[in-house]
């Protein structure tokens, strides 16, 4: 870990003109420079680099960001690599933080582990190079198999000689502590005591990290072995350093040309891998023939929303892969399909082809997910009527996933062109599906509050009023995008449903058997008007934590009546946890959450930390607001002549605070008076009167807060 100073004088020392301006040249234009964007294929320069903000943003793609953003994006580094990298630009000596004992233990052993399979990948390589063994049976296999040799020398591909423990000896002479050898798996030890190496006699394609280390290994017979007892392919074993659903083979060395084509192909193995490579397509990586994990779609997702899975034409493997398919639908990512002709995989088709009529190949076959599946289906349905319907459902279920209301639509609309179904049924029936997964959703949910019972504490607002409850943080909050939070109760489904006619009702029935309720039509447009506002409400007080969190709004007298300063983050949690508030966006909460955690610290800006935070998407609103002028005059009379808003925190923040507070009152008061109209309140009188109750308390409160209000605008 780098420590917090550090990391500060590097991002106060990069300079956004200088680092652009190692990766594009850079012409003047008034205030700014500009240049072509590095990020996509830029015609007219549309890459622009503000000296002043110290942020660069293409307005074609949107890339951009601070210079650490930039390089993180442009080398295709994480977080502290980037800032590594820079620390290096500049001269800066990188300090990392003090560790605790437990830290440098696991620090030690992962560093242990790593530098054993450095050694090994070195030592792989070294076997079947420079010795006779290697070179007759090692590097014959793969040139038999028709890899090239600089394809070979790229992947690191390495040999381990067919003798019981040489690599065993060879690590503990070059002075590796056995145990490492052992935990990262290359050799075994057997319950007799003895040791011995696991990749023996096999060839061996090392396992990189998308950073380039090696985490691991796969090692595959040789051809004459693979009929008997042997398993195809060895590979490393799970370790501190190795988990194989997270790692994606190929990524290392993909991820360059993915982000350049903003695409990305999937295939199974490794010499499928190494085969598109060899015919000039790198924009390629292998699930290594298990199931596609979250883990490894979010990898991709870091350079591109675009991805092609390629199939070798067995059906089994196929089916095998939906849920895989559907994950990558539900993550947002647009996929496309492509069947290699039977009996092929991505490395014997690449044999029987040149490289131009492959790569032609591979565009001309691609299609979308739909399209695949339905002709898929087709053919097994064969026009069974049953047999049509419950395909049809499948695909619905594809459909429901699919995050994005545009994209989905646009499916809809392909699917019932293909299956010749109206639109219509499609659209009732994505729309059943969904909230069947919604209340699936809302009844996790239940039972997640229900086992943690007691957390979520209902606050009441300083007139004496509850305010109201928060949200558990929701699927999408886990990706940072800011979410509109959902109205409690009966949560109204914004999807459009159509009405159906009986016919139309009983065919649907047909595609999604069980359950027959359908959501009611419900635009409650006006609902989401306020709900949007009520946000935009909360994004100003995340803009002044962003600008000024770390400032002191007031001094306030303490218990002693000594005087200690409040800042403007303070002053914020203060106020909402006096009503038990909770902003509503996860991303705005963690940003809260954040400033608190170091607002005290020395030198700390709000601004420089939330601009350059790891995560892109609290930098990119963190930037966005930050840079945005003075949108919080608008809440002032006009006329008035205005100061900088950093001279007006005093008052900016509590009026804020009061139209945040003001603004979920109203919701608040919306929830009341639904209920106040719905059927089961009214036939209960009970809880009708109970309901009044409410609503008049909130009434009051109401017009208390909204006095104040209105003396704010008359002084
Ligand atoms: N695999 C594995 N263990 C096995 C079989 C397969 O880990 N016993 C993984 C490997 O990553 C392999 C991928 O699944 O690359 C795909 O398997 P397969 O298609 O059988 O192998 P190929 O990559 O085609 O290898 P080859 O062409 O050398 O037969
Ligand atoms: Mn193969």
């Amino acid at each position: 870990m780098i420590d917090r100073q550090t990391v500060d004088r590097i991002l106060d020392a990069a300079n956004i003109v200088d680092v652009v301006s190692d990766f594009v040249t850079l012409k003047r234009a008034g205030a700014n420079l500009k240049g072509l964007c590095p990020f996509h294929d830029d015609r007219t320069p549309s890459f622009m680099v503000s000296p002043s903000k110290n942020i660069c943003k293409c307005f074609a793609c949107g890339k951009g960001g601070t210079p650490v953003h930039f390089i993180m994006e442009h080398e295709q580094l994480t977080y502290p690599e980037a800032l590594k990298y820079l620390a290096k630009k500049y001269h800066i000596e990188v300090k990392e933080r003090e560790q605790t004992d437990e830290e440098k233990a696991e620090q030690s052993e992962r560093e242990s582990l790593f530098a054993v399979n450095e050694w090994a990948n070195e030592w792989f390589q070294q076997q079947m190079n420079d010795t006779l063994d290697g070179r007759a049976i090692g590097l014959a296999y793969f040139r038999q198999r028709g890899f090239r040799d600089d394809l070979i020398k790229k992947f690191q591909l390495g040999f381990c000689p067919d003798k019981y423990d040489a690599q065993w000896k060879a690590g503990l002479e070059a002075g590796y502590n056995g145990d490492f050898l052992l935990k990262t798996g290359l050799c075994i030890r057997n319950e007799a005591g003895k040791t011995y190496d696991r990749f023996r006699n096999r060839v061996i394609f090392p396992i990189h990290t998308i950073s380039g280390k090696v985490v691991g290994f796969g090692g595959r017979v040789l051809d004459s072995r693979t009929k008997g007892v042997q398993v195809k392919y060895q590979n490393s074993p799970e370790s501190v350093i190795y988990s194989k659903k997270r790692e994606l083979y190929g990524l290392f060395f993909a991820k360059k040309a993915i982000v350049q084509q903003d695409l990305c192909y999937l295939v199974e193995g490794y010499t499928d891998v190494m085969a598109m490579h060899q015919q000039g397509v790198e924009n390629v990586v292998a699930s290594s023939g298990t199931a596609l994990t979250h883990e490894q779609i979010r990898a991709i997702h870091r350079f591109t929303e675009n991805i092609v899975v390629i199939y070798d034409g067995d059906a089994a493997g196929i089916k095998a892969s939906q849920r895989g398919i559907d994950m990558l639908l539900a993550e947002g990512m647009s996929v496309k399909l492509l069947l290699l002709p039977d009996g092929d995989d991505p490395d014997s088709f690449a044999r029987k082809h040149t490289a131009t009529e492959y790569q032609e190949y591979l565009k001309a076959h691609q299609v979308d997910f739909i399209q695949f599946k339905t002709n898929l289906l087709l053919e097994e349905a064969q026009g069974d009527p049953i047999k049509l319907s419950r395909l049809t459902g499948n695909i619905v279920q594809s459909l429901a996933v699919i995050p994005d209301e545009i994209t989905r639509t646009f499916y809809i609309k392909e699917t019932s062109q293909m299956l010749s179904v109206e639109e219509r049924i499609i659209t009732a029936a994505v729309a059943k599906v969904r909230k069947q997964q919604r209340e699936e959703r809302q009844r996790e949910r239940e039972r997640e509050a229900s086992r943690q019972q007691g957390a979520g504490a209902t606050g009441t607002t300083s007139a004496g009023a509850p305010a109201t409850t928060t949200e558990p943080a929701s699927a999408a909050a886990a990706q940072g995008t800011p979410v509109l939070p959902q109205p409690s109760g009966t949560s109204p489904s914004s999807e459009q449903v159509p009405v159906l006619t009986p016919e139309e009702e009983a065919m649907l029935a047909g595609i999604i058997p069980e359950g027959s309720v359908l959501p009611t039509t419900n635009l409650q447009s006006k609902q989401q008007v306020e709900e949007a506002q009520l946000l935009q409400t909360e994004q100003l007080l995340v803009q002044l934590i962003v600008r000024h969190g770390e400032k002191v709004v007031f001094e306030a007298e303490d218990e002693n009546g000594e005087s200690r300063p409040i800042t403007v983050v303070e002053f914020i949690q203060y106020a909402l946890d006096e009503d038990g508030i909770q902003f509503q966006s996860p991303l705005h909460r963690r940003i809260l959450a954040e400033a608190l955690e170091h607002f005290h610290e020395e030198d700390f800006r709000c601004s420089r930390y939330f601009e350059n935070h790891p995560d892109l998407a609290i930098a990119e609103l963190s930037t966005e607001l930050a840079h945005e002028k003075e949108a919080l005059s608008k809440i002032h009379e006009k006329g008035i002549p205005i100061k900088p808003e950093e001279e007006r925190l005093a008052e900016l923040v509590p009026h804020l605070i009061t139209d945040y507070k003001f603004a979920i009152l109203e919701r608040e008061l919306r929830e009341v008076m639904q209920q106040m109209s719905s059927p089961e309140v009214l036939a209960d009188k009970e809880r009708s009167i109970a309901v009044m109750k409410r609503f008049q308390e909130l009434k009051q409160v109401q017009t208390a807060l909204g006095r104040q209000l209105g003396d704010r605008v008359l002084t």
